[in-house]
């Protein structure tokens, strides 16, 4: 008897958490699509922007997305050109749209510097020993594709211009808003040469 009421507990318990995860982050991807007309200027209609300057978005994991848009909203990420554009977001409804429409298109794939990808494999697949610079793949994937449940964003396919920025922004901590120094951690030793390396590494990376 007391087994079953355990159980009884333990089932409501996970459905009413399953659930909750559920209607925290189910945007509409068609509704998201009607607000991104002033996103498509740099992010591309499709989320595959043309300039590195700007990250693509198509592809990305959706609730990476909303944390993203959350942050700059909150000021916990800063950046001159995106915080305003993400403050100028109507609503929290239209922020869970948009990244579900982000999330939903297809990325475009991009082309690495051959000179630097062999450099670049060794670190993402087993960091640096010396320095105690920890395995890229060990969150982001073997074929970077990210960690959706664990916003560890995809960052194959991604402009290296930008993988760059935010490799260096993370390091002098310009960007902190990696849950428990995550990012900050592993960048903090490594070399301008090393951070090269490795972005041309992830934008060639293919799922
Ligand atoms: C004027 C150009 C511009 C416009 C318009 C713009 N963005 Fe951005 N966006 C940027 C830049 C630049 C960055 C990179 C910021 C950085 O370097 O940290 C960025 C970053 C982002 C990121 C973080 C991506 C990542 O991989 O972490 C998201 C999400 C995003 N933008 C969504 C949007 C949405 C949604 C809209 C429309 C409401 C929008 N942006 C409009 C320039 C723009
Ligand atoms: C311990 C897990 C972990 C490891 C190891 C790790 N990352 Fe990350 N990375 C994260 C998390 C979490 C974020 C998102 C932080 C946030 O919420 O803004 C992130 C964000 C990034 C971003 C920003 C993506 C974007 O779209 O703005 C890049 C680029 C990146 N990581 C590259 C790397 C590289 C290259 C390595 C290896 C040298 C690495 N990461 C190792 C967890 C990790």
């Amino acid at each position: 008897m007391k087994k079953a009421i355990l159980f009884a507990l333990v089932t409501s318990f996970t459905s009413t958490a399953v659930l909750a995860n559920e209607s925290a982050k189910t945007g509409d991807a068609t509704k998201g699509k009607a607000a991104s007309a002033v996103c498509s200027a740099c992010h591309g209609a499709d989320g595959n922007s043309v300039n590195p300057d700007w990250p693509k978005l198509a592809g990305q994991g959706e609730a990476y997305l909303v944390k993203q848009l959350h942050d700059f909203r909150a000021d916990k990420r800063a950046e001159a050109t995106m915080t305003p554009m993400a403050k100028g977001i109507a609503s929290d409804e239209d922020v869970l749209n948009l990244a579900a429409y982000f999330a939903s298109q297809k990325q475009s794939s991009a082309t690495a510097n051959k000179d630097k990808v062999a450099a670049g494999e060794k670190i993402y697949r087993g960091g640096i020993m010396a320095s105690g610079v920890a395995a890229c793949s060990g969150c982001h994937g073997p074929s970077g594709a990210g960690n959706e449940p664990a916003k560890f964003p995809k960052i194959s396919g991604q402009h290296s211009k930008y993988i760059i920025k935010q490799l260096k922004a993370f390091r002098s901590g310009a960007r902190n808003n990696d849950t428990g120094k995550m990012m900050r951690n592993v960048v903090a030793k490594m070399s301008d040469s090393e951070i090269e390396a490795v972005a041309e590494y992830v934008s060639g990376l293919h799922e």
